[in-house]
């Protein structure tokens, strides 16, 4: 993947008031973005062409060519049609939203900016963007069955996201190679993809599975791997696929693979998936704590269920690794509740990979 390491992503701002641009651009550079202008759609197609930019925020009302038409322009082009669009509007009504997926825009942003949603979604879609760079139709295909997986699962919601971005700083910590990371963070997107096989009175269920219903689950990891065996570009990802819910001592499944007999990134993967669904909000449960979720871990070590070495790496990765990257998000909020933009690098090694349209 050539743009793993890659130089440092542009944004196209276009608006035709100056004071919003200044608040975008101010915004995103503090994000470590290029920022490049447009004030008019004319002048924003011209400079697509000639800047090639990773995303385009743009503004809906502009005299002269509106963002709707800018954004039909681009997304019929060839060159263009993949460059992501977030529609900025002062308006947050249906009937512009809606004529912002006709003109098939990405997604939406409302004036003025909150600085963390704005973060989040410029990341989020340059992300997938650049994974599309990388992929060939059938990988394309694959990405976007498991996005469809995860919008149909009420459980997930960000999960596989955060999966993917825990997967490479979990891999780096571990010293993993550039491949097997790779393979890590492809299995965040697409390990419960087998989930499309599974009927929605199951997969749906707001309670506890009946042992019928347990049994069709579990099919979830042999029918995810039946998609993505052919693909010979997914041969590092199928194990994790398959293997993602065995157990150290042999109580797992499919297979009930004992200790090192389990293939390593599945191993790897699966404390990374129970730990994010620990930590997340269920409709029937509460987020638990950093702590809390260590220590359910801790207990299933204990009973023999998780590799007990690599739980001890995880747990050193928690407390050094993510406890100092949420002291820095703290800080940066601080950073940016101040009017002046600090110049920061974005964590580009740890971001700037996966997720598809
Ligand atoms: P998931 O919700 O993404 O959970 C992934 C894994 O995280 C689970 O694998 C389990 O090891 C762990 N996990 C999730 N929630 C909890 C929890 O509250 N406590 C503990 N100790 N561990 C938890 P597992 O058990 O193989 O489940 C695989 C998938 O099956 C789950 O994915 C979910 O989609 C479904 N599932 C599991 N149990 C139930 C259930 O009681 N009701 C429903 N509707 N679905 C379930
Ligand atoms: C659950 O999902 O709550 C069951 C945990 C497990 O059996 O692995
Ligand atoms: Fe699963």
């Amino acid at each position: 993947m050539n743009h793993l390491y890659s130089e440092r992503p542009k944004v196209l701002v276009v608006d035709d008031h100056p004071s919003s641009r200044m608040t975008a651009v101010a915004l995103l550079s503090v994000e470590g973005y290029e920022v490049i202008e447009a004030d008019s759609g004319p002048a924003a197609l011209e400079i697509v062409n000639t800047s090639n930019p990773d995303l385009i925020l743009l503004d809906v009302m502009m005299p002269g060519m509106d963002g709707f038409e800018v954004c039909r322009h681009l997304k019929q082009d060839e060159q263009t049609r993949l460059t992501p669009i977030v529609f900025v509007t002062a308006l947050d009504d249906r009937r512009s939203r809606l004529r912002g997926i006709e003109a098939g825009g990405d997604d939406f942003l409302t004036k003025p900016f909150d600085q963390l949603e704005l973060s989040a979604r410029v990341k989020s879609l340059i992300r997938q963007k650049r994974l599309n760079e990388d992929l060939d139709h059938a990988e394309q295909v694959l990405f976007s069955i498991a996005r469809t997986v995860e919008s149909r699962d009420p459980n997930t919601g960000d999960h596989c996201e955060r999966l993917v971005s825990r997967g490479q700083s979990f891999g780096e910590f571990l010293g993993l190679s550039r491949s097997e990371i790779r393979d890590l963070m492809w299995g965040g997107y697409l390990h419960d993809i087998g989930k499309v096989g599974i009927p929605d009175s199951v997969l749906l269920k707001p309670g506890k599975l009946t042992p019928e219903e347990w049994q069709i689950m579990q099919q979830h990891v042999l029918i995810g791997e039946t998609i993505c065996q052919p693909l010979r570009t997914m041969r590092g990802v199928v194990p994790i696929i398959r293997h993602h819910h065995e157990r150290w001592d042999g109580s797992g499944y499919p297979d009930g693979l004992v200790g090192d007999q389990i293939p390593y990134l599945a191993q790897v993967f699966q404390i990374i998936d129970i730990y994010d669904a620990l930590t997340s909000e269920r409709p029937y449960k509460k987020a638990m704590s950093a702590d809390e979720a260590l220590s359910i871990l801790e207990e299933e070590t204990a009973k023999g269920w998780r590799n007990p070495m690599l739980f001890e790496r995880f747990k050193q990765y928690i407390k050094t690794v993510e406890s100092s990257f949420a002291a820095e998000m703290t800080v940066e909020r601080v950073m940016s509740e101040s009017t002046q933009p600090v110049s920061k690098d974005l964590h580009t090694t740890t971001q700037e990979t996966c997720r598809v349209v």
